[in-house]
């Protein structure tokens, strides 16, 4: 078996919260279906701050707030579908990408207590999953991810990078960019 590519890197490194929300509206706005981004970094990094702001790039309404949930795992946020959809990560939807919005912290890491909360319609669902402590995951981690980084760099400051496994983010960037000029 020959191994993967190395993923490629992009290095970010926002200083204050409103740069890092930044980033994360920027990021919103390229998400496609099926993403699984995962968001690695310390206790009080940034990861659900980087997820509500991923949200507001979706164009996900903000009276449905992405919150750190103190009890629940999942989060799924179907937008304007909000009512007709919720509890089905499979259905179809129109338009409007669903976030799931996954905070594993709390799980031990046992893959039979991941799949029976039907990660895997999560994962491999047809909306967007944000994933803090993506580790949690253990091989059921999908292969095609962008992985997130967040680090301290000061009081405020931030590095972030970005590692595209083969899920076409360096690619969207680019594009990005060049559409801006
Ligand atoms: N540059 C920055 N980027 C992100 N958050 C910042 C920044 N500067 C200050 N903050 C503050 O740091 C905190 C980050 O909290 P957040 O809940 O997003 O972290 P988290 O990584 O999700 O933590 P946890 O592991 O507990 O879930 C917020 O209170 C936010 O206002
Ligand atoms: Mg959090």
């Amino acid at each position: 078996m020959t191994a993967p590519p190395e993923p490629q890197v992009i290095d970010f490194s926002p200083n204050d919260l409103a740069a890092l929300q930044a980033l994360g509206r920027r990021l919103g706005k390229l998400v496609a279906r099926g993403d699984v981004i995962c968001l690695n970094g310390p206790l009080g990094a940034g990861k659900t701050t980087m997820t509500q702001a991923m949200a507001q790039g979706m164009g996900l309404p903000a009276d449905q707030p992405v919150t750190s949930p103190t009890y629940g795992i999942i989060h799924e946020h179907w937008g304007k579908h909000q009512e007709e959809y919720r509890g089905a990560p499979r259905r179809e939807h129109q338009g409007q990408l669903p976030l799931f919005h996954l905070d594993l912290y709390r799980l031990g890491g046992a893959e039979e207590e991941l799949l029976e909360l039907g990660i895997e319609d999560y994962l491999y669902g047809d909306g967007v999953c944000v994933i803090e402590w993506p580790d949690r995951l253990g091989q059921l981690k999908p292969a095609v991810r962008l992985e997130v980084e967040i680090e301290f760099s000061g009081p405020t400051g931030r590095r972030v990078s970005l590692r595209d496994h083969a899920a076409g983010w360096t690619a969207r960037l680019a594009r990005e960019s060049i559409s801006q000029g």
